[in-house]
């Protein structure tokens, strides 16, 4: 490992499908209401795949745009990561489909699966491999289409999910700042609290779903003991924060923008506080794309980027907690 060589991130990129599922419509399919989804979760609508499209199209759309965000072509690519749940196939990857929608060939390209946590999983993994002298650019996306695999009559899951794509280009040079380090942890003695079987043989949505491209033949669906998972990630997230910035010698004061897994408002309002930050230094997008699974940072980055919301050297705080249950954080020093 280079210790002089540093991981940045040089491009963003993201896609979200044109259809947008407000909570009145939502509560029009489930016994559910915008008030009470709002109260207990934050979101007010999400984004919904189009019946013609895959996995791959979104995360082909995100990369698009972040590589020409980095102003590059992927002939300067030298190596594909896409972070998914939801792959187009069991396979071949994603990333290889990806791989070949952007006209790319011979560079490595695989799929990582970490959940929620994928993004932040790809970034420590890429950050490592980049500065151990493997590849000089990477394209690491993360895109979901978790909306294919709810259970659209269960009211306490199908209402938390959307659909989307973020996608960053990682160079690494000896330019100081960028990924400063990065934490992972997973503790599968939980994985039955937050689960999608596959193929799930329950699952056969009615006709009105078939609009949204779900299949009837029988998806997998997710099944989650919510009130657990809520309590474990706010621990979790909570320990997690403080763990990653004493490994890089970074007091909490110091953090400009903590940029969270989106999945309910009141985990990020509660990771906020063990962390002892306002609510303003905090990117909030679950209200607009509700929980995108890995695609939620890179879009949160996304967003907060086009906005002109981050300087050059303000310190990032990634953070995700997922099934597994799988968990981390990365801390980046902005330098774009
Ligand atoms: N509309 C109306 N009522 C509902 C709905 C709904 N959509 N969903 C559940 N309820 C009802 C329940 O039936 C229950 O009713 P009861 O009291 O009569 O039994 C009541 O609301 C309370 O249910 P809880 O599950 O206890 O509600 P809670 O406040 O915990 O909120 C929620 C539920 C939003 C799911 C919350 O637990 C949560 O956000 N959990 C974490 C979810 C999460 O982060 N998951 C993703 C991790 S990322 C990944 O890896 C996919």
């Amino acid at each position: 490992m280079h210790k002089s060589l540093h991981t940045h991130i040089i491009g963003l990129g993201a896609y979200l499908p044109d259809r947008i599922m407000s909570n009145e419509e939502l509560s029009k399919r489930v016994d559910t209401s915008d008030a009470w989804i709002q109260e207990r979760t934050g979101i007010k609508q999400r984004h919904i795949i189009a019946k013609d499209q895959k996995t791959s199209d979104l995360a082909t759309a995100a990369a698009r745009q972040a590589l020409e965000d980095a102003g590059l072509t992927i002939n300067d690519i030298d190596a594909l990561v896409v972070a998914t749940t939801t792959p187009d196939m069991v396979f071949p990857s994603t990333a290889s489909v990806v791989q070949y929608k952007l006209g790319g060939v011979g560079f490595p390209a695989w799929d990582i699966q970490a959940v929620c946590s994928g993004f932040v999983y790809g970034l420590a993994q890429m950050d490592g491999m980049m500065r151990a002298g493997m590849f000089k650019r990477v394209l690491l996306i993360g895109a979901e289409s978790m909306t294919r695999i709810v259970d659209w009559k269960d009211r306490g899951t199908c209402v938390l999910f959307g659909d989307g794509a973020g996608a960053v280009v990682l160079e690494v040079s000896d330019k100081e700042g960028g990924v400063l380090g990065s934490v992972l942890h997973c503790d599968g003695s939980y994985r039955h609290l937050l689960k999608a079987q596959h193929p799930y043989p329950g699952a056969s949505p009615d006709d009105s779903m078939m609009d949204m491209g779900i299949d009837a033949a029988g998806v997998a669906a997710i099944e989650m003991k919510g009130n657990e998972v809520f309590r474990m990630a706010v621990s979790k997230l909570g320990e997690v924060v403080h763990e990653i910035l004493a490994q890089c010698s970074i007091s909490a004061d110091e953090v400009d923008w903590l940029v969270p897994h989106q999945a309910n408002i009141r985990i990020l309002q509660a990771t906020a506080k063990k962390l002892g930050a306002d609510m303003n230094k905090v990117i909030v997008t679950v209200d607009q794309h509700a929980n995108t699974s890995s695609a939620s940072v890179p879009l949160a980055l996304n967003k907060a980027y086009r906005d002109g919301r981050f300087e050059t050297g303000q310190l990032l705080l990634l953070e995700a907690f997922a099934g597994g249950f799988a968990w981390g954080a990365n801390l980046v020093r902005w330098s774009k």
